[in-house]
């Protein structure tokens, strides 16, 4: 199963939505890859990975691989063809159990053009079918926008996770985020899932993300049930590097995160996006 977590507009909770729901898969026993697509690296960061790397596979690297996702894209342009070894040389072990990681490298912005134009899209996708026996569960973390990244990302993935801040201006970036999704479904990956919209930072006691939420659902968007709540605990989880299911277990916003992952292992699928009919007849808040 492969979740990406993408909207392309920043800071909706991308990064710790994608790390929170892998650590806890992890934490349930299942073996958990995280494979950080943007070139920010917070994902990298996030799950410690700002020392030199702990490589799992480092003696059957070769001399110029540094094990990045960066280097994963490189090998295809330069053997053209993936194999078995060269796709695990990327995986990294993190601090925690069950938990690897593909890391980031600043890299990726210098490559994109050369691997936009050389057709790569399929890359990533190739690379983690062939890891498909080793993990149980794939999170891609994506970059705030629509690239080369994200796109192969959307391709190489079961389904989509669209974080939302329950802000007016994520609201109207959904329309837009909605039309790219169904094109990348529509000409690549006709099996891709909307799985749903993952409310972040939500307030009930404040008047208009309930109204705004109210409205969306009204309107058919998929949101699901479970939201998260806005805490301190989010930033300092990620400075002490440590997932919230580790660093504060039992906290409202950690207990959320686990009944999001609950919700969307055990859903069907909460519902496609509307038609595009939707899109003129929604007012602009
Ligand atoms: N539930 C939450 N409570 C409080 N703060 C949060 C919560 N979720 C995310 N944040 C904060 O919002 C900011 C953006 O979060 P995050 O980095 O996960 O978003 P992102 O979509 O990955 O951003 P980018 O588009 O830059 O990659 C961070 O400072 C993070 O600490
Ligand atoms: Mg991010």
């Amino acid at each position: 199963m492969r979740r990406v977590v993408f909207n392309q507009k920043g800071g909706v909770g991308k990064t710790s939505i994608a790390c929170n729901l892998a650590a806890i898969s992890a934490s349930q026993g299942l073996r958990t890859l995280l494979v950080d697509l943007d070139v920010q690296g917070n994902t990298s960061y996030y799950m410690g990975n700002e020392q030199p790397l702990n490589l799992q596979y480092a003696q059957d690297r070769d001399d110029d691989i540094d094990g990045t996702i960066a280097d994963l894209f490189k090998q295809t342009m330069k053997f053209f063809k993936l194999d078995d070894r060269r796709s695990s040389a990327f995986i990294h072990e993190t601090p925690f159990e069950d938990l690897f990681l593909m890391p980031s490298s600043p890299a990726l912005k210098l490559m994109e053009r050369e691997l936009e134009s050389r057709y790569k899209i399929y890359k990533l996708r190739d690379a983690l079918d062939r890891l498909d026996d080793e993990f149980d569960r794939v999170y891609i973390d994506t970059p705030p926008c629509l690239n080369f990244y994200s796109r192969s990302a959307l391709i190489a993935a079961n389904s989509v996770l669209i974080p939302f801040d329950c802000d007016s201006f994520s609201r109207q970036a959904l329309y837009s985020l909605r039309n790219n999704i169904l094109e990348i479904r529509e000409d690549h990956n006709p099996d891709l899932e909307i799985e749903g919209i993952v409310v972040n930072q939500f307030n009930p006691q404040a008047r208009l993300p309930v109204e705004l939420l109210d409205e969306m659902k009204r309107e058919g968007l998929p949101i699901l049930e479970t939201t998260l709540p806005s805490s301190v605990k989010m930033k300092e989880s990620h400075q002490r590097q440590t997932p919230l299911i580790y660093f504060a277990g039992a906290h409202k916003l950690t207990q959320q995160y686990v009944s999001l992952f609950n919700e969307i292992e055990t859903q069907e699928c909460v519902g496609d996006f509307p038609p595009a009919s939707w899109e003129s007849g929604v007012p602009i808040h």
